[in-house]
């Protein structure tokens, strides 16, 4: 599959290099927001937070917030300067209520104290008087009020309803899918201090410093040039600090704008899962028509998603699920209706996969009753439905070009002997009456680009000094993930020298200005193409000033630079040109090519290439008690040419767990008053490592992007998460072996706890 030497990059795969930070992390030593050391003089916040999901404020007394000892401020919507907002689309955020509040946890008040903990006993000392309205809690009660953040979406090819009037079979379903919360295991966190002459430097644990600047610079009335903030690396993001990020460090400017004191907000547990957004939850109506084949002639889709009381990033997210709703199959007549439903609950926001995931699995289930209808293995009819020759335009219009999914599953069913193991689990299950096994083999394939055009551009900067070392920073954020190393190893190889010469530097707006979000798993393609670009820049000028020189051709080699007969260590090639004069600094800008989409039709190009994948997940469902256990996973994904194997089999490893704590454990519930059930570990259960599936193995496939990208690679951030889906689609067919002649798919919502499994296998067989 690999190409000849590409020109470009001719160094071929690149080395498993361990994270730039691993000796740090293991270490202890490896500096978190809050590790930095604390200024004196430091102040510490915390919220009042609303008890209403929706109320008109009607008086507020603080007065023994402000007595509390310690307390040195006290702050409202009133003593923000300039806009009270952190809303990244809609400017309908705000920092702190003002006049209503539309959700239980929403900020109202902002203490400042010496101490956190002065901070944290005085906000529940406030006083606030509500006139309570009625909120909209649920999806059902959204739809009632006609509550939207925006107009219901519509993506359509061909013509549905006529084919499903044609269909030879047709059927329809129900899903609801859960919500998620990041769980990050640094929280939150923030701090501020004032510059000379009005500036002001922020410190967060943010996915999107220039938009924390950006929003800062508003709240402040101050230009953006005022404001710089700075971001070395995240303890996990997930998407949960890619818009959650900005309210913390509003307050934490605020307070410093207020007092010309540093401060920091170091956001308590409970209150970060109950005052931040987490991944949209979804209830989905599908309907479908289908041959005697389980081909899909007609599918309907219907997601009404719970965004939540703010814009927040939800047009984007909903588009998203849209844009997945297909995965890999060719869906030649196709409506996909999004509504994008107001709720009195925090916020939705980003969370890996950004909406794909929802969209996915509908699908999935969708395949799933097709096959339970027609007593078909699932992967047969998964396999029928494929994109493929003439069959290769997605319900947005785009014409599938690097589509691979065919030969990845079928060596993936191969290699993990499906068919094999499939009967034996069938032989199993007749066998056993309590213990029930199921198997799925589920594939993925996800869009690359933020499909908001603009965003897909990214900026770096470069410097060579003159003994040979180098620095490297870009828009990038480092949240675990291993940005910062697959881009020190570009410029590593652009200039043939040993990664370590690189130093990568954090992550500020004051080097790299107007940066998108390190999100939509797009880090690694564009910044690491600005700073290939920059490095280039610089290579190039050496290269001319050396052959001048020395004359003949230059090259960087691992074993020096050559200039005609002259071989001479790096460092001495960088100190020759500084002595020449030649600037050994040069800025990198990169934008994807070739996207573009018309947002009101749905129609275009909205992604440079695809990332696929797929997963065999075997389970087992203890049939009286509901718990399950994954017991082998094989998976087989496309990374394009990787730019580092360890780190890519890690996100694949860390993708897939995190999905199926999405699918299995982790559940997300508002009682109807709209206060958050789940806000700590004692409540919400994240997987463990008892949990990973005790076999896991993970595969690359041996492909490169047909897209040049750099290196030939591609994004690996998100994707794997859906790889879960196996595990979800294995359980229900763990279940449907409960009541195995029965040609019905249970009704199995996500995600699929101990209570989820037990309802469905009381539906599936007590319907027989
Ligand atoms: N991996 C780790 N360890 N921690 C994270 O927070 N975030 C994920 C993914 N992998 C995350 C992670 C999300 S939501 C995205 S969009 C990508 O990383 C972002 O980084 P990338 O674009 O560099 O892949
Ligand atoms: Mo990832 S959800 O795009 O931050």
């Amino acid at each position: 599959m690999m190409a000849d030497a590409d020109p470009l990059w001719p160094a071929g795969t690149m080395p498993s290099n361990p994270h730039d930070s691993a000796h740090l992390h293991v270490a202890g030593l490896a500096r978190y927001v809050d590790d930095e050391p604390e200024a004196t003089g430091m102040l510490h916040l915390a919220f009042g937070l609303s008890s209403q999901a929706r109320a008109l404020i009607v008086g507020m007394d603080l007065s023994e917030v402000r007595a509390f000892p310690g307390v040195v401020g006290v702050y409202v919507a009133g003593d923000i300067p300039g806009e009270n907002n952190v809303g990244p689309i809609a400017h309908d955020d705000r920092v702190l209520a003002d006049g209503e509040v539309v959700s239980h946890g929403q900020p109202v008040f902002l203490v400042a104290a010496e101490t956190r903990m002065a901070a944290r006993k005085a906000a529940r000392l406030g006083r606030i008087d509500y006139a309570p309205l009625d909120p909209a809690i649920t999806v059902a009660q959204a739809r009632a009020a006609d509550a939207r953040i925006e107009a219901d979406q519509r993506m359509a090819q061909g013509d549905a309803d006529a084919a499903l009037d044609a269909a030879q079979h047709r059927l329809a379903g129900k899903l609801r899918i859960g919500a998620q919360d990041h769980f990050y295991l640094e929280g939150q966190v923030v701090h501020a201090r004032a510059g000379e002459d009005g500036q002001i430097h922020v410190v967060s644990s943010s996915q999107h410093p220039s938009e924390v600047q950006h929003l800062v610079a508003l709240l402040l009335n101050k230009p953006s040039a005022d404001v710089t903030v700075e971001v070395r690396r995240m303890g996990g993001a997930f998407g949960g600090k890619e818009s959650q990020a900005a309210l913390f460090a509003a307050a934490a400017a605020l307070v410093t704008h207020h007092t010309g004191r540093p401060a920091k907000f170091r956001c308590d547990r409970d209150d970060d899962m109950i005052v931040t957004g987490k991944r949209h939850d979804f209830e989905v109506d599908y309907e479908a028509g289908h041959d005697d084949e389980g081909r899909l002639t007609a599918v309907k889709l219907r997601f009404g998603g719970r965004c939540g009381a703010t814009m927040d990033l939800s047009p984007g997210i909903n588009d998203r699920t849209m844009f997945h709703a297909d995965n890999c199959y060719f869906l030649p007549d196709v409506e996909i209706v999004s509504e994008r439903l107001k709720t009195n609950t925090v916020s939705a926001t980003a969370f890996r996969g950004f909406g794909g995931p929802q969209g996915m699995l509908a699908i999935e289930r969708v395949c799933d009753h097709v096959a339970a209808r027609l007593g078909l293995d699932p992967l047969e009819v998964r396999a029928r439905n494929l994109y493929g020759p003439e069959r290769d335009v997605t319900p947005y219009g785009m014409k599938l070009e690097d589509n691979i999914a065919p030969q990845l599953i079928a060596r993936l069913r191969e290699t993990s002997r499906y068919d094999e193991r499939r009967g034996a689990i069938a032989a199993f299950n007749a066998g056993s009456p309590v213990l029930k096994k199921g198997i799925a083999l589920t594939p993925v394939k996800f869009g690359i680009s933020f499909t908001t055009t603009h965003l897909n551009q990214a900026g770096a900067l470069v410097h060579v000094y003159a003994d040979g070392s180098i620095q490297v920073n870009h828009g990038g954020t480092e949240m675990g993930q291993g940005l910062y190393i697959k881009v020190a190893q570009i410029v590593a190889d652009v200039f043939a020298v040993p990664v370590g010469q690189v130093r990568i530097t954090a992550t500020r707006t004051d080097k790299v200005p107007n940066t998108s979000a390190t999100a939509a798993s797009s880090g690694a393609d564009l910044n690491g193409m600005a700073a290939h670009h920059a490095a280039m820049t610089i290579r190039e000028r050496m290269a001319a000033f050396l052959g001048g020189l020395f004359g003949g051709e230059v090259v960087f080699t691992q074993d020096g630079v050559i200039a005609g007969d002259k071989r001479m260590t790096f460092a001495e090639a960088a100190r020759k040109s500084h002595l020449g004069r030649i600037s050994l600094s040069s800025t990198g800008f990169y934008a994807t090519p070739e996207i573009a989409y018309d947002r009101p039709s749905h129609k275009g190009r909205p992604f440079y290439y695809f990332a696929y994948g797929a997963a065999v997940s075997e389970v087992v469902v203890d049939t009286l008690t509901g718990e399950h256990k994954v017991l082998s996973v094989d998976i087989l994904h496309d990374v394009g040419r990787s730019l580092n194997p360890a780190i890519d089999r890690g996100q694949i490893e860390g993708g897939f767990v995190q999905g199926q704590g999405w699918l299995t454990t982790e559940v997300v519930e508002w009682d109807d008053k709209g206060r958050l059930l789940n806000h700590s570990p004692a409540t919400y259960k994240i997987p463990t490592a008892a949990d990973r599936p005790k076999r896991l193995r993970i595969d690359l496939w041996d492909g490169e992007n047909v897209k040049p990208t750099v290196h030939r690679s591609k994004a690996v951030g998100e994707p794997p998460l859906m790889l879960a889906n196996s595990v979800f689609c294995a359980i229900s067919a763990a279940i449907a072996a409960t009541a195995p002649d029965r040609r019905e798919l249970p009704p199995l919502d996500a995600p699929a706890t101990p209570e989820a499994v037990l309802r469905a296998i009381a539906a599936h067989k007590g319907a027989v």
